[in-house]
C-alpha cells in the first residue's frame, strides 16, 4: 500500500547508515513521545527506537524517490517503550525509512498475545513448592492470605501485568516494579525512591519476598496498612510515588483491550474495579516466595552444604549472648512472632515509625522488620536506608545501638536503670560470619524467574 506524504506526519528517514532530522514539527508527536533511529550493522539497516508513555501505534514507511510512501509495518507501544530493527535483507538500494506518528490512524491492536508475554499455560503462582518448616507452625500460621483472595494462576498473572504497568501512575512513568526491581529482591537501590513527578519518598522502599508470611499481618514499615489488599492501592495515590486516583485508574485500564481478557479470565468478568485490581496485586506479591536458598537446602541437610564461616554465622544469628539476631529475625522466614520492634537507630527518632501514626511515646521508633531474605540484594538498609552494607548494618548491631527509652530488650543489657545498649563485641571474623550467614539467604532464581518478570512486549 502507498500514501502520500503530508506534512502533518513526524518522521525521520535513513537510508543505510545515515540518519536524517525529522523536517516535520515536533509539536506533533503525541505527549511525552520521542523516537530515535540508530544507526545499522550488517544485518540491520537501523534500529527504531520509541518512547512514548501513551502507548500509541506508529508506522514505518520506505520510499526510494521521496514521492510514494510505502507502508512496511505498524507498531503498537506497549508499556511506554518500543525498539525494533530493520533488516538489511531485501531492501532495495537508495531505500530510504521514516516513522510517521498520525493520531487519526491509531489502528494498532493489542491484545494478550502481541502485547504480553504470558505463557500457555499460566505459570505456576497458586502451588508454589514449600520448605517443610513453611507447612508447620509457627510460620504455617503466619501466612496472611485471607480467605477471600486465595492466589490462582489467572489472577496473580493479572497481578503481573499491573505490577509492570506504568499506566498505574499519573502520568505513566512510574509502575510498582520501578521501585520494586525484581534484581534488587523486590527493593530499590536508590535510599528513597523517585516518584511519578520526581519527587523522592519519606522512606527506603522495602523487599517484598516473603510478605506473605507476617504474623502481624499488617504492611509498611509503620504497618499503617491492615493488609496486603489494602496497602497495594496505597502506592496507586500516593501524591508521590504514582499520584492517581481509583477512579481514574479503572477507566484507563478498562479502555485497553488485553485488560478485559485478563480480568475476565482472573474474576469471570471483563469489569475493571479497584477491588479486582488491589486482589489480583496482592495476590502476584504473595506469590513472590523465595524458598531456593543456599540456607534452604542446608535446612533439610543439616547445613553440610555451609561452609565453616557461614555455619559460625549461624551459630551467632542464633544464639542469645552472641548475635541474639534472632530474636528478632526469627524462624526460617527470618521475621519476628507478634512482636514489633525498636532496634536502637538514634534518639530522638527523625521519623518516628509507629508513633508518627500514634503519636505516643511509647510507639517511638518502632519499625516492621521486613523478612531477612534476599537480604543481600535489598541494600541499603533500614526504612531510611542509612546503611549502605551489610557489614555497615553489623557494625551498627555490634557497637551503634543508641540508648534508646523503646529499645527492645534483645537489644539491651538487662537489669534496671538507664538504657544499656547491648554490645556484641565480634572479632572481625566473626563479623564477617555474620555477613556470610546473611549472603545463604539469597535466592538467585528469584531474581531471575520469568514468572516475576515483566511481562510487556517491547519490540525486539
Ligand atoms: C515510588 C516508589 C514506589 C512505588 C511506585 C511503589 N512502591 Fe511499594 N514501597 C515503596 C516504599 C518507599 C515503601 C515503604 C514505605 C513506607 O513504609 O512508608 C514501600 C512498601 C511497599 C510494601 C510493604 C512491604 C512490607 O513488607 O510491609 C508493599 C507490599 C509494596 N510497597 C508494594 C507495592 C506495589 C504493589 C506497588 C504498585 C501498586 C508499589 N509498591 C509501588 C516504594 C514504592
Ligand atoms: C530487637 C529486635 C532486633 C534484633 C535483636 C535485631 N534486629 Fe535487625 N532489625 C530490627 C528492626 C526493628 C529493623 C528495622 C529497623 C528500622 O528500619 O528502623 C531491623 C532491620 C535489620 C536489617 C535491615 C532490613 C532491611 O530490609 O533494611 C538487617 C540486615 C538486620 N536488621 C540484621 C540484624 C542482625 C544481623 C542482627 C543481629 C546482630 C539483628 N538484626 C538483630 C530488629 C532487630
Amino acid at each position: 500500500m502507498k500514501t502520500k506524504h503530508t506534512p502533518t506526519f513526524n518522521s525521520l528517514a535513513i537510508l543505510g547508515i545515515l540518519a536524517l532530522s525529522a523536517p516535520w514539527a515536533a509539536g506533533q508527536l503525541p505527549a511525552g513521545a520521542s523516537f530515535k533511529m540508530n544507526a545499522g550493522t550488517v544485518e540491520n539497516i537501523g534500529q527504531v527506537e520509541i518512547a512514548d508513555p501513551g502507548n500509541h501505534s506508529w508506522k514505518l514507511q520506505s520510499t526510494t524517490n521521496f514521492t510514494t510512501w510505502t507502508d512496511v509495518e505498524t507498531w503498537k507501544v506497549h508499556n511506554g517503550r518500543f525498539t525494533k530493527s530493520i533488516p538489511r535483507t531485501g531492501a532495495p538500494a537508495g531505500q530510504f525509512f521514516r516513522m510517521v506518528f498520525d493520531p487519526s490512524q491509531q489502528t494498532g491492536t493489542s491484545t494478550v498475545a502481541n502485547g504480553l508475554s504470558v505463557p500457555t499455560p499460566l505459570a505456576n503462582y497458586a502451588n508454589p513448592t514449600l520448605p517443610p518448616s513453611f507447612l508447620q507452625q509457627p510460620i504455617l500460621g503466619q501466612d496472611n492470605t485471607p480467605v477471600n483472595n486465595p492466589v490462582t494462576n489467572p489472577a496473580a498473572t493479572l497481578g503481573r501485568v499491573l505490577f509492570y504497568d506504568k499506566r498505574l501512575s499519573f502520568n505513566n512513568t512510574v509502575s510498582c516494579a520501578s521501585c520494586h526491581q525484581q534484581a534488587n529482591g523486590f527493593s530499590d537501590p536508590e535510599q528513597f525512591s523517585v516518584g511519578f513527578n520526581g519527587g523522592l519518598t519519606g522512606r527506603n522502599s522495602m523487599g517484598l519476598a516473603n510478605a506473605r508470611w507476617y504474623q502481624r499481618v499488617k504492611f509498611f514499615w509503620d504497618e499503617r496498612a491492615a493488609t496486603l489488599e489494602a496497602q497495594v492501592l496505597q502506592p496507586i495515590q500516593n501524591a508521590v510515588e504514582m499520584g492517581m486516583t481509583l477512579p481514574a485508574l479503572e477507566t484507563k485500564l478498562a479502555a485497553e483491550p488485553y485488560y478485559q481478557t485478563l480480568f475476565t479470565n482472573a474474576f469471570g468478568t471483563s469489569a475493571v474495579t479497584s477491588d479486582r485490581i488491589s486482589k489480583a496485586l496482592a495476590q502476584f506479591v504473595r506469590s513472590i516466595v523465595s524458598t531456593q536458598t543456599k540456607f534452604d537446602v542446608g535446612a533439610a541437610s543439616g547445613f553440610a552444604n555451609f561452609t565453616a564461616e557461614e555455619n559460625q554465622g549461624r551459630t551467632i544469628f542464633n544464639t542469645p549472648n552472641q548475635g541474639g539476631c534472632a530474636a528478632c529475625h526469627g524462624t526460617d522466614n527470618f521475621v519476628p512472632g507478634g512482636a514489633i520492634t525498636n532496634n536502637g537507630l538514634e534518639n530522638p527518632y527523625v521519623d518516628k515509625g509507629v508513633g508518627a501514626l500514634t503519636g505516643l511515646p511509647q510507639d517511638e521508633g518502632l519499625f516492621k522488620v521486613p523478612s531477612l531474605r534476599n537480604i543481600a540484594l535489598t541494600a541499603p538498609y533500614m526504612h531510611d536506608g542509612r546503611f549502605a552494607t551489610l557489614e555497615e548494618v553489623v557494625e551498627f548491631y555490634n557497637s551503634g545501638v543508641v540508648a534508646h527509652p523503646n529499645l527492645s530488650g534483645p537489644l539491651r543489657n538487662p537489669g534496671p536503670g538507664p538504657v544499656q545498649p547491648r554490645r556484641l563485641n565480634l572479632t572481625a571474623a566473626q563479623k564477617a560470619a555474620l555477613v556470610a550467614f546473611m549472603r545463604t539467604l539469597t535466592d538467585a532464581s528469584l531474581s531471575t524467574d520469568v514468572k516475576f518478570s515483566d511481562p510487556f512486549q517491547y519490540g525486539n
